[in-house]
């Protein structure tokens, strides 16, 4: 959309957040504050994207600057209020002579398309603001819609509302779109308020004093405007969330047999079929294919996961999984892992930067790092792939159709051909030919018993 511009105020303390981290770094469902508003933002292909920053706001800059190279920052070196802080964006933007969408960076839920059709109705209707209300059961500390003959006549903060204001049930989502009289309006605003702030709420009042025209739009789910500035608005954020996607995913074929005992994190995609079970926790990134069973405290994140497969109590991080893998219980799958199909991996079994081929399993107490493992191997129970020296890490390599017998160490780098045989208990140090069956154990000594 083009002839606009957006600003996200960002600079605020967030000091009802009672942290060291700035409110906007905050995490819902896996993602800072700031970014949900920033891609709702993207979508729409502003102009410009401002971001004001507070003076302590490094950690914002850094990780804004990391993920999208079209924001520009301004600073806010003290935080005298929501106007003051747009105000520090007229440099930037004043030569534009488009509109401004306004934004708290603390908005997280809000869809692009309210934000898009925002922007085209204070176009269309020539406005110099209009403003993003929402009908709210519970108004507290949100700035108060106050209308007179059905028109916006201006916004009062829960702390300037008369006991009358504080009745009303619409309120204002923080959400704006001005056209070029903002500036002049912001140059008006004084700090007349309880917390002797330069509040961007009243250039409503004043434009509307300018005889200009002033629009409203009434968001249709309120849950989009919901601000967050403490931990139970975040929580709260989080459930809105997570009740959206089991609802999506329970329409579309998933059975969750606990809704109120999983978190399944807005990103993720799941197969039809697939049953999630009570405990079960899906943070970001994760794809999950059809008529999978994921159940018991299981974590995963950033893994695709094959259909047919069985998760059973098991942590899976950055892993590649194919179709009819059983992991688990208690299984730690690691970054780099790749199962493929029909790989078994059990309980207490690790693996880390691995390539297990089809057919193959890891079923007991063992742990596989840096290794590739070829199609139709067994790993007895408790080998261990001594992959690091300290310094460097090192590869083992196992052939297909290998037998690894229990309690074996290989010392990597090895190599084991296709079709060996690994005795029990060995220590392997030196690569093993195809077909060979290596011992590397003390051998067995017979004594006579002493009698204590
Ligand atoms: C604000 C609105 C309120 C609205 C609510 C919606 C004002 C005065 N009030 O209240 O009407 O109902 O949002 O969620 O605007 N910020 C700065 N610099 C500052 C102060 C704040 O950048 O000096 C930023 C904050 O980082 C935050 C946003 O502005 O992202 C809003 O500030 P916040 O303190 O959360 O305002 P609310 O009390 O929520
Ligand atoms: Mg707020």
């Amino acid at each position: 959309m083009k002839n606009f511009s957006a600003v996200i105020l960002a600079a605020g303390a967030g000091i009802r957040m009672k942290s060291s981290l700035p409110k906007v770094m905050h995490k819902l469902s896996g993602k800072p504050l700031v970014k949900w508003v920033v891609d709702s933002v993207s979508a729409l292909k502003p102009d410009n994207i401002v971001v004001v920053l507070g003076c302590d706001s490094e950690i914002v800059e850094k990780y804004l600057s990391g993920v999208s190279s079209n924001i520009k920052f301004v600073y806010q070196k003290e935080q005298l209020g929501t106007a003051h802080a747009v105000m520090q964006t007229e440099k930037v933007l004043k030569d534009c002579d488009s509109n401004v969408l306004v934004i708290s960076g603390d908005v997280p839920l809000v869809k692009s398309s309210t934000l898009a059709s925002l922007v085209k109705s204070n176009k269309k209707t020539v406005s110099a603001v209009t403003v993003l209300s929402a009908e709210v059961e519970n108004s507290f500390g949100y700035g108060r819609i106050v209308k007179n003959n059905g028109f916006l006549e201006k916004i009062v903060e829960e702390k300037d509302a008369s006991v009358a204001e504080k009745q009303i049930k619409e309120i204002n989502s923080g959400i704006y779109c001005f056209n070029k009289n903002l500036w002049k309006a912001l140059s008006k605003v004084k700090p007349n308020n309880a917390k002797k702030e330069y509040y961007i709420t009243d250039t409503v009042a004043i434009l509307r004093g300018f005889g200009k025209k002033i629009s409203l739009i009434v968001v249709k789910d309120k849950n989009e405007v919901k601000g967050i500035n403490n931990r139970a608005e975040l929580a709260q954020a989080e459930l809105i969330l997570k009740d959206k996607k089991v609802k999506e995913l329970l329409d579309s074929g998933i059975s969750i047999i606990d809704a109120n005992n999983v978190h399944i994190s807005y990103d993720a995609r799941i197969g039809r079929d697939t049953v999630i079970y009570p405990g079960v926790f899906i943070d970001t990134g994760v794809s999950i294919g059809r008529s999978c069973t994921v159940k018991g405290a299981s974590y995963i994140t950033n893994s695709k996961i094959g259909d047919d497969s069985i998760i059973l109590y098991s942590y899976v991080d950055g892993a590649v999984i194919g179709k009819k893998v059983k992991i688990g219980p208690f299984s730690h799958i690691r970054p780099g892992s790749i199962l493929r199909n029909n790989v078994k991996v059990g309980n207490f079994s690790e693996t880390k930067k691995a390539v297990i081929s089809k057919n193959s399993k890891v079923n007991h107490l063992s742990y596989i790092g840096d290794a590739y493992v070829g199609e139709d191997v067994n790993i007895g129970a408790g080998t261990i792939t001594c992959n690091y020296d300290g310094i460097n890490k090192h590869q083992t390599i196992i052939g297909s159709k290998s037998f690894v017998g229990s309690n074996v160490n290989f010392v990597a780098p090895v190599r084991i051909g296709q079709g060996a045989l690994i005795a029990a208990g060995s220590t392997v140090t030196c690569d093993v030919p195809s077909g060979k069956l290596a011992i590397a154990r003390a051998k067995q000594e017979l004594k006579r018993k002493i009698k204590l």
